[in-house]
């Protein structure tokens, strides 16, 4: 671990410097350190005056670096903190390296967050007064030997190792074996330098400790149970971020805001306090809360422009993967819908004079193998690129990724309306384009997308009919049952049918199917007369079009049958229980009226009555309207037809 070689070239660096150092420094930048041209003499920041909680990581931290210390052999010392930005890993390292200052001879406090800031620092490291007698020449190179040299238990801190890669990091490293590093960083892959067993990941604050944090923050007593009661539920509505919990005690405490209202202002304002400049919490970081993501975007836009194709490439796809995660939900997002989004069978795509989502789909990151299988290179190294800067992360299968909320926000928040307009649509399109029609997906990726589906449709307003019938399909397959739900679907069906009757003409299939399905909608929501008047029209367009035998005749037959006996139930009928009893038997029947599906064939029923067992045929008919009202109604309809 020797990385006096990488340095040549490198020309704009900072280095943090002793504790003792600060005391005969008077021109500091915005992490502590002094500025002399292009030098920063390291200095390390106090961590914040409100500093609350972490004890268990902090605890870990000192167990990790006070084991065997005086050990004539010992070897150096790694450890990684490494989680989201803002949430709490340099100020977890200020308050270990403060508890502990009596342990470490001399702390190297390194802002690591580009190699300029390194190399500043390194300079820096140059002019302390410990190193003078050393006569060091100034360079980067001879503060890393300095340092190694060192006989004392010291430690160096490289913190915000964001943008370097690992291997550049090392490059950083003094030569020799002593001494004690840490580093903080947005990627987790930095613990390839600790090993996995000396790395933790920050997460949110406990809730008991971020209420804490927001009442300290906000000027007000920790105490009083009303106020901790109000402050629960902001905190909660925050994720127990601690730099957004910070940010928001600091806005409260300007008198913008009482915690009593805060919550109110904040639901209606998340993007605005979020990204306010002028609270961006206590100690120096300087950013709020979607400042401190927006940094990550700027150095993954500053990539995709690189020279360096793979480079470029990368950033690209990681640019496109920020543009359209956002209006996913932010669980459970599945390397499968982009899978079954890049192989879906467009041969099925029928009725080309209606809008169709699949011709709006963006193929930049679908595209094939030879077999026909996904190509998910490019994917892959967008998805890499944002985990590096922890703006996603890894579930545990590994192809399934999750968006911490807020970013999740942050990432709609940051587009301007016509941008929220096309990326939406982009996630529209690819959810619709990785759902297939005829049900042969698992149940259990069926069920996440319907999460991903609903969020989307908070976002997209335009009509697509592959789409909206696709994704009402889906709804009632999950059972979605509530009211909310199911008004939902009918949403969905209304526009659905009211296209196709514009566009296809009211006597096409499709619209015959799609107000058969807006009729079992209507039946599932005891909107009996409406579901009545849809399949009336449906009876009569399937017997004139298919005639009276064809499967999709006695469905419809079966489905108006279904709803006039719900009818009849609900009139309390005086045979209305001989009608129950005669449809829960025919288990087919209830099934196939749930709705239909013109591509994916007839429903159960109909299959069963065109294919294996006639008998069924008949049993279908037997159970629908034995009941000579219904049979009235449909001659009737039919009558009035010609
Ligand atoms: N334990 C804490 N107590 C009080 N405030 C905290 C705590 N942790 C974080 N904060 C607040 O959140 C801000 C951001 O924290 P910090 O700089 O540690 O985040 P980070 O994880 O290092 O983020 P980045 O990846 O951007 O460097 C701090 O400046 C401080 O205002
Ligand atoms: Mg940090």
């Amino acid at each position: 671990m020797n990385g006096t070689n990488i340095l040549p070239g490198a020309h704009d660096f900072v280095v943090s410097g002793t504790i003792n150092a600060a005391r005969i420094m008077n021109i500091y930048n915005n992490i502590g350190g002094r500025v002399v041209s292009d030098v920063v003499i390291p200095l390390v920041p106090n961590p914040s005056t409100r500093f609350t909680g972490r004890t268990e990581i902090i605890a870990k931290l000192k167990e990790h670096f006070s084991a065997n210390p005086n050990s004539g052999v010992q070897r150096r010392k790694y450890f990684l903190l490494h989680g989201m930005g803002g949430i709490g890993k340099t100020q977890i390292c200020l308050k270990f390296i403060e508890e502990m200052s009596d342990h470490f001879s001399t702390v190297f406090w390194m802002d690591t967050s580009s190699v300029g800031t390194i190399l500043q620092g390194l300079k820096g490291i140059c002019l302390l007064p410990e190193a003078k007698p050393c006569m060091l020449d100034g360079s980067p190179e001879s503060a890393l030997h300095w340092i190694g040299s060192l006989k004392e238990n010291y430690a160096m801190v490289f913190d915000n190792a964001d943008v370097l890669s690992p291997a550049e990091l090392e490059g950083y490293f003094p030569p020799g074996q002593r001494g004690n590093i840490l580093i903080t960083s947005r990627n987790a892959t930095m613990q390839c330098l600790t090993s996995p067993e000396n790395s933790l990941e920050v997460t949110e604050m406990e809730e008991n400790e971020a209420i804490l944090l927001l009442l300290k923050a906000s000027c007000l007593s920790s105490s009083n149970i009303d106020l901790k009661a109000e402050a629960s539920k902001i905190v909660k509505e925050l994720y127990c971020l601690p730099l957004g919990v910070d940010q928001a005690g600091a806005f409260i405490a300007s008198g913008a805001s009482n915690i009593g209202d805060y919550l109110d202002k904040y639901l209606h304002h998340q993007g605005t306090l979020l990204s306010h400049s002028e609270f961006t919490g206590a100690s120096k970081y300087n950013k709020s809360v979607y400042g401190t993501w927006e940094l990550s975007y700027k150095e993954i836009q500053q990539r995709a422009g690189s020279d360096d194709f793979h480079k470029a490439r990368a950033g690209d796809s990681a640019l496109f993967l920020l543009a359209l995660f956002p209006f996913l939900h932010h669980e459970s997002i599945s390397e499968e819908i982009f899978s079954f989004a890049a192989t879906q069978d467009t041969e099925t795509m029928s009725h080309p004079h209606l809008p169709l989502a699949h011709s709006v789909l963006d193929h930049k990151l679908l595209s094939l193998n030879e077999d026909g299988t996904w190509d998910n290179l490019i994917f892959k190294e967008g998805v890499r690129v944002l985990l590096s800067f922890s703006l996603i992360k890894k579930g545990t299968s590994g192809t399934v990724h999750s968006m911490h909320p807020l970013v999740n926000a942050w990432g709609r928040d940051r587009m301007t309306v016509k941008e929220k307009e096309k990326c939406s649509l982009m996630a529209f399109a690819t959810l619709s384009a990785s759902l297939e029609h005829n049900q042969s997906q698992s149940y259990g990726f069926r069920r996440t997308l319907v999460t991903h589906v609903r969020k989307n449709l908070q976002y997209s307003n335009n009509y697509f009919d592959d789409a909206y019938e696709k994704f009402g399909l889906l709804l009632r397959e999950q059972g979605y049952s509530s009211e909310a739900e199911k008004l939902e679907i009918q949403k969905l069906e209304i526009q659905v049918l009211d296209a196709r009757n514009k566009i296809l003409g009211e006597d096409h299939p499709a619209t015959i199917s799609a107000k058969a399905n807006l009729a079992s909608t209507y039946r599932n929501l005891g909107k009996h007369t409406q579901a009545e008047k849809l399949e009336i029209q449906v009876l009569d367009a399937r017997n004139k079009i298919l005639g009276e035998e064809h499967p999709h005749t006695i469905l419809a037959m079966g489905n108006l049958a279904a709803t006039q006996k719900a009818m009849s139930q609900s009139r309390k009928v005086d045979n209305a229980k001989n009608q129950v009893h005669n449809t829960s038997d025919g288990v087919y029947v209830t099934q196939g009226m749930e709705g239909e599906n013109m591509d994916a064939g007839v429903p159960h029923a109909g299959n069963r009555v065109q294919g294996e067992d006639d008998a069924y045929a008949v049993q279908a008919l037997a159970n629908l309207p034995s009941i000579t009202n219904v049979g009235d109604r449909i001659i009737h309809s039919q009558k009035k037809g010609n």
